[in-house]
């Protein structure tokens, strides 16, 4: 869906950033779409971008893989910045000054797109959660079925977060999508919209002006 979502045709050439990369499974899927896009990879774990580097190689010489904390790494200019399952490590402090660079990275009318669970308010919130956890168990099951990820895979990445959140490394905050989404605006995109929602999980595309306006 992400890659659907990517305003750019397959045989395009355009730059892009991908930040809170994990395993790359996204960048991945980017780069086999479109042929001609080039890009980086930003994560602040080792292990994430050692199994990002593996799974990249057959686009090495497209991708470029950094080890960086995305709350306040420089960002070079680019056409698409995308960033998947990762803005819940990012306390709502800083949301603003990272999409302010998220923006001012992007060229005319660059897209930023934004995926991630989204807190809901306090009368229905367990229930969507609840729902929430249902459907990426179903999601994780169809991938398993349809041979996109493999059980192991899933059991290491479930067993890798388990690790870290044992350790007190893996701190979860809650934005809401309207939180986020006046964030962006407040940080110079044009044109903000939720563009898919799923119980608790929300898509957030943003634009930044084009040349003439
Ligand atoms: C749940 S994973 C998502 C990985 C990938 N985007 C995906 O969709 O499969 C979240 C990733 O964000 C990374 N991360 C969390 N905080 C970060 C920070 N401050 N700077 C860079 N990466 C960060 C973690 O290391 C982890 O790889």
């Amino acid at each position: 869906m992400l890659v659907e979502l990517i305003p750019f045709d397959a045989d395009d050439a355009f730059e892009f950033v991908d930040l809170g990369c994990g395993t790359a499974e996204p960048s991945k899927r980017v780069l086999e779409h479109f042929r001609r896009a080039t890009g980086t990879c930003i994560d602040s774990e080792p292990a994430m971008l050692a199994l990002a580097r593996r799974k990249l190689t057959p686009y090495s010489d497209r991708i470029e893989v950094r080890e960086a904390d995305l709350t306040h790494c420089d960002i070079q200019p680019c056409d698409l910045v995308f960033s998947a399952k990762t803005m819940h490590h990012v306390p709502p402090a800083g949301l603003p000054e990272l999409f302010a660079r998220v923006a001012g990275a992007l060229r005319p009318s660059g897209c930023f797109v934004l995926y991630d669970a989204m807190s809901v308010g306090p009368c229905w919130g367990a229930r969507v959660r609840q729902q929430a956890a249902h459907f990426r168990q179903r999601h994780r099951q169809d991938a398993v079925a349809s041979g996109v990820a493999t059980q192991q895979e899933i059991d290491a990445r479930v067993e890798y977060k388990r690790a870290m959140k044992a350790a007190g490394q893996d701190v979860e905050y809650e934005h809401s999508a309207e939180a986020m989404s006046d964030a962006m605006s407040e940080a110079g995109f044009a044109e903000v919209a939720v563009v898919w929602r799923m119980f608790a999980d929300a898509i957030l595309l943003a634009f930044t002006p084009n040349k003439d306006a």
